[in-house]
């Protein structure tokens, strides 16, 4: 069974996943208000990314007889100021996600608890991905600057990105043919 301390710790991440969830859901509305709908599927399939991210603590919670809180949602940040803002929030905010694991990691170690060491490990690898992928991003943002071609051609780039199968975000699962 899992102790109080972590569980508590593991419900706020709970929170935090499912804030980004939300954030990127809102970046994608903004990009795809500017026309950018490469750039609005690309937030879409990373806030599908932040829902099961979520959903990992969860399961985890309920497998080990702690008790799921879905804590109130904080109203974030709704409107960007260029795409290259946007990005930039994106990075700095996997940033501060990847202090949130590491924090998490330093409870359940001074709480000696073990067995959630494989599902922090996982997160902390993902981390790294997410910093990579958005900080890439991110610079290729600062690169474009004002040219519209270019932009418009990183827009066509992430549009590529996949869906995993059977996203709920996915509308081909919702949208008749
Ligand atoms: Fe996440
Ligand atoms: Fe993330």
């Amino acid at each position: 069974m899992i102790g109080d301390r972590l569980s508590q710790a593991m419900n706020e991440q709970i929170k935090n996943e499912l804030e980004s969830y939300y954030i990127y859901l809102s970046m994608s509305a903004y990009f795809h208000s500017l026309s950018l709908d490469g750039m609005g599927h690309w937030m879409r399939c990373q806030a599908h990314e932040e829902m099961i991210h979520a959903m990992k603590f969860f399961d985890h919670l309920v497998d080990r007889g702690g008790k799921v809180e879905l804590l109130n949602l904080q109203q974030l940040k709704t409107d960007w100021s260029s795409p290259a803002e946007a990005f930039q929030d994106a990075y700095q905010h996997e940033q501060f996600i990847t202090g949130k694991i590491n924090e998490l990691t330093t409870i359940a170690r001074e709480e000696k608890d073990y067995a959630s060491e494989p599902l922090l490990a996982w997160f902390s690898d993902e981390q790294i991905e997410e910093e990579a992928s958005t900080g890439k991003i991110a610079d290729e943002m600062t690169m474009i600057g004002d040219d519209k071609s270019a932009l418009l051609m990183l827009d066509r780039e992430l549009a590529a990105r996949a869906f995993p199968a059977g996203s709920p975000l996915d509308p081909l699962a919702y949208k008749a043919e």
